[in-house]
């Protein structure tokens, strides 16, 4: 089902050299739903795994204003002024308009000009597709700096009398920095995609073949089509597929996998990826209980919430299925140790205390590029 392409050697890599995100503050939790739709937090809990999402609620507040809040926190962490950037891709599906693009809206809004910028469209796989276009153009040396973003307001789109997928979806976003690394990134990547799974998972009206009218308003077709019970038996093949693929070719083992980053779409669909491929809970990571499935912005949001417990030289595998149908994974070795410690809201930066000891700080520094001595910085050197 997935054509085997291998991914060509290059002498540098991609490196993910800071990761930022961000859930705006109101919460949707599942007694509120249940107070909607006829449902229970106990059937939600036990078929997804979902305890609460986050909404993003404000007139005129689209995926671009979560996608410029992880951005302007990602290059505050980092230390990258908004001219150092080369590229920015944003991956959505819930754009804030059809043009001009959420990626040109983000840089605008970051302070960031006069770059190349565009979004992807792959559904829940949109941060795997970017990532894997960002490691093109870092290994041939075309960009130094590119910043990949995974963004969705899924609530824009999502039918909240329908219970069957209005328990499943948030809003979310997360910004990833890719640097050239000697040393750790990206090892491999594979994209696919099944473009007869569209009649399962899809939003009919809106586009153009179906441009909006009162019609397609009335008969609420502008929301998210979703057949759940076939989506999920393709997502945990797909998923499992695309990491067994993965390691396979790059001679991993369940030992040797530090980390699988997989989709947060369901839990069982987690669960059963992982079982597939004999990696134990403890190795995978897991947001879905808090965030619910946002869409691009899962796996990015997965990295951030999981940044400090992150070695370098890790090996981590991530993993995603969406509509589409999409699917893909990277093989990454992770880039630097966080001796960082910011608050979620982002407001300030200050040294993490019970971190690796100085040989390991200094390790870490020798081998790193300036962008991941930066945290080294003190935040007023960090970021004038
Ligand atoms: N509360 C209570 N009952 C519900 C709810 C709810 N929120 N939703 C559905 N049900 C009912 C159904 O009506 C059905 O009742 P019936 O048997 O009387 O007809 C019963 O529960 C079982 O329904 P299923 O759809 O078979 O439930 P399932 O166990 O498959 O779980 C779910 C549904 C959670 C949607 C699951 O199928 C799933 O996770 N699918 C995959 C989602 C996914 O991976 N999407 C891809 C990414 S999204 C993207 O790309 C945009």
């Amino acid at each position: 089902m997935t054509k085997k392409l291998k991914k060509q050697k290059s002498a540098v890599r991609a490196a993910i050299t800071g990761v930022h995100g961000y859930v705006p503050p109101d919460v949707l939790t599942n007694a509120e739903l249940a107070r909607m739709v006829d449902t229970s937090d106990q059937w939600i809990v036990e078929r997804t795994g979902i305890k609460e999402r986050h909404i993003l609620k404000g007139r005129g507040l689209g995926t671009s204003h979560m996608g410029a809040e992880a951005v302007r926190g990602l290059l505050k962490k980092t230390g990258t002024a908004p001219g150092e950037v080369d590229l920015l891709i944003c991956a959505t599906t819930t754009p804030d308009f059809v043009f001009p693009s959420t990626a040109n809206l983000i840089c605008d809004m970051s302070g960031i000009h006069g770059i190349g910028s565009f979004d992807v469209q792959a559904a829940c796989s949109g941060f795997v597709y970017a990532l894997t276009i960002a490691a093109q153009f870092i290994e041939v040396g075309t960009y130094r700096k590119i910043v990949v973003v995974g963004a969705d307001k899924m609530s824009s789109i999502i039918d909240y009398t329908d219970r069957a997928t209005c328990v499943l979806f948030g809003d979310g976003a997360g910004a990833v920095l890719i640097e050239p690394h000697r040393q750790y990134g990206i090892i491999d990547t594979l994209i696919a995609s099944d473009g007869a799974g569209m009649k399962h998972l899809h939003q009919k009206a809106g586009g153009s073949r179906m441009p909006p009218t009162a019609e397609t308003v009335a008969k609420r077709l502008h929301y998210v089509h979703q057949e759940g019970a076939a989506v999920y038996k393709f997502a945990v093949a797909r998923m499992a597929e695309v990491a067994t693929e993965l390691m396979k070719r790059n001679r991993l083992s369940k030992n040797t996998v530090d980390w699988l980053v997989p989709h947060q779409a369901n839990i069982r669909i987690i669960e059963a990826t992982a079982e597939r491929i004999g990696l134990p809970l403890q190795r995978v990571m897991v947001t879905i209980h808090k965030y619910g499935n946002t869409t691009a912005a899962t796996i990015p949001l997965c990295l951030w919430d999981y940044e400090k417990r992150l070695k370098a030289g890790d090996r981590l595998l991530l993993a995603a299925f969406g509509g589409g149908f999409t699917w893909g994974g990277v093989y990454l070795t992770w880039a630097y140790d966080t001796e960082r410690s910011e608050d979620k809201a982002g407001e300030k930066d200050h040294p993490k205390g019970g971190g690796r000891g100085l040989a390991g700080r200094l390790a870490s520094t020798l081998r790193a590029p300036f962008a991941t001595l930066v945290p080294f910085l003190s935040p007023l050197q960090r970021w004038e």
